[in-house]
């Protein structure tokens, strides 16, 4: 496809989605939230009590997701889900059923028709490695553990959800582990990838650098 794509990969809390999404604004562009699929999978799965680890009854749950995108709400069915997305347990429980071949290949076809004109950018692990490849612009934006832990603090405090340092310390951790040394689509920089370190970067500053790595692409 001629559409142009910028994937930005990254690891829990890298700031990822906060980037994504003001790029895609500055340019126009759709955005694919990929991460936000794995949540609504594992928040439908964690509602009807479905084990996490019957890979065939997820990837049902994942193909016949009712999930729509509407200007930054996300419905499943006819609730507002987006606020019961960003809890912790769910994070946990995507992460944990993201490493089923099978449920990923159901979200497949799904992330493929975010492709829309006049652009998309796509955030998630795997966006520029396994799922838009031939994109036009691939980031893969990191921070330190500490940074992260502290973004992701401040994120849950604002959003009204409980957070504890240490926990978050510990799941950031677990989440990483599990992300990078999972079989399929592990967490790694895609080929010809730009590594961007948001560590001492606002979000803003970050947005710059995509944007002008993007007017080079
Ligand atoms: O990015 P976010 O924290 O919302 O993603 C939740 C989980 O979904 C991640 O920990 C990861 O395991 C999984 N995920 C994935 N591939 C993607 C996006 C998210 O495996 N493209």
């Amino acid at each position: 496809s001629h559409i142009p794509v910028i994937t930005i990969d990254g690891p829990t809390a890298s700031g990822k989605g906060t980037v994504a999404h003001k790029v895609a604004e500055r340019l126009g562009f759709h955005v694919l939230d990929s991460g936000a699929l794995y949540r609504l999978t594992a928040l439908a799965a964690l509602r009807r009590g479905t084990e996490l680890s019957d890979e065939h009854a997820l990837a049902k749950i994942a193909e016949r997701l009712p999930a729509k995108f509407v200007g930054g709400e996300i419905f499943l069915g006819t609730e507002n889900v987006g606020h019961a997305l960003r809890a912790e347990e769910v994070g946990n429980a995507a992460s944990k059923i993201a490493a089923l071949p099978a449920v990923r290949q159901a979200l497949y076809g799904l992330q493929l028709a975010f492709r829309e004109a006049p652009g998309l950018v796509a955030d998630g692990r795997d966006m520029g490695t396994v799922i838009f490849p031939g994109a036009k612009l691939k980031i893969f934006l990191t921070a330190s553990v500490a940074a992260r832990a502290e973004r992701r603090y401040k994120q849950l405090i604002g959003k009204g959800f409980p957070a504890n340092m240490e926990g978050l310390l510990a799941d950031l951790h677990s989440r990483d582990e599990r992300d990078m040394n999972r079989a399929v689509a592990p967490l790694k920089p895609a080929e010809g990838a730009h590594i961007l370190d948001t560590s001492d970067m606002t979000a803003d500053q970050a947005v710059e650098a995509v944007l002008e790595w993007y007017r080079h692409a």
